[in-house]
C-alpha cells in the first residue's frame, strides 16, 4: 500500500514539474520579441510586396522557415519585410500583396503574441474592400495535429488564405513554398 501511494506522489511531482515548465515555456515564448524590421528589396522599379510577421520560439526553427520563405520570395521578385508582432508593428497592410503569420506551436496553440496582432489586424482585412493580400499561415511543431489553425477559423473567416502550412522542426525548407508563392 505504501509502495502505490509513494509512486502516485512521484506521478503527482512529474505532473507538476511538467506542467511548471509547460506554462514557463508558454509564457517565455509570448514575451515581445521588439522590433526588427528587415527589409529584403525586391526587383524592378515597383515590385510586388509581401509581409511576414512571426514570432519566434525558444529555439531557431520558426525564425529559419520564415527566413527560407522571406529567401524563397525575394528569389521570385517580391520586396520581403520581415518582423514580429508587436505593438512597434503597423496594423495597415495596404499595399502588401501577401502577408505572411507564422509561430511555433506550443501545447496546440499558436503563440499569443501573435495571434493577438491577428485579431487586431484580421477583421480589418475581412471587411475590406477591393484587393486584398493573399494569406499564408504556418505553424512549426512536432506533432502532426494542426487543432492550431482550427483554432483561427473564426479570425481567418472572409481572408483570402491560400495556405495554412505546418512545417516540422526536421522536414523541408520553406524556400521552395516561398518561390512557389512568388510564382502564382
Ligand atoms: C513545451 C513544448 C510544447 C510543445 N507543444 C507542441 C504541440 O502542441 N504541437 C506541436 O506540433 N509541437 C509542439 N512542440 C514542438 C515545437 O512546436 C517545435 O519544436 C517548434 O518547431 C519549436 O519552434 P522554435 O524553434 O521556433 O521554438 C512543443 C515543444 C515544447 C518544448
Amino acid at each position: 500500500m505504501k509502495q502505490i501511494l509513494n509512486g502516485i506522489g512521484i506521478l503527482f511531482a512529474l505532473f507538476f514539474v511538467f506542467m511548471v515548465l509547460l506554462v514557463s515555456v508558454v509564457s517565455a515564448a509570448n514575451k515581445p520579441k521588439g522590433n526588427k524590421e528587415q527589409v529584403l528589396p525586391g526587383k524592378g522599379e515597383r515590385p510586388r510586396k509581401a509581409l511576414i510577421i512571426y514570432q519566434p520560439g525558444l529555439t531557431k526553427i520558426t525564425s529559419r522557415r520564415a527566413q527560407e520563405l522571406a529567401a524563397g520570395l525575394n528569389a521570385g521578385g517580391y520586396e520581403v519585410t520581415l518582423n514580429h508582432p508587436g505593438k512597434h508593428l503597423t496594423t495597415d497592410l495596404s499595399g502588401y500583396e501577401l502577408v505572411i503569420f507564422g509561430s511555433p506551436t506550443y501545447a496546440g496553440q499558436l503563440t499569443k503574441a501573435l495571434t493577438n496582432y491577428m485579431a487586431q489586424v484580421c477583421p480589418g482585412l475581412a471587411k475590406a474592400t477591393g484587393e486584398t493580400p493573399r494569406i499564408v499561415l504556418f505553424a512549426t511543431g512536432g506533432l502532426e495535429q494542426t487543432e492550431e489553425f482550427d483554432r483561427l477559423a473564426e479570425l481567418l473567416t472572409g481572408l483570402n488564405v491560400v495556405k495554412m502550412v505546418k512545417f516540422s522542426p526536421k522536414g523541408p525548407n520553406a524556400y521552395d513554398l516561398g518561390l512557389e508563392l512568388a510564382q502564382e
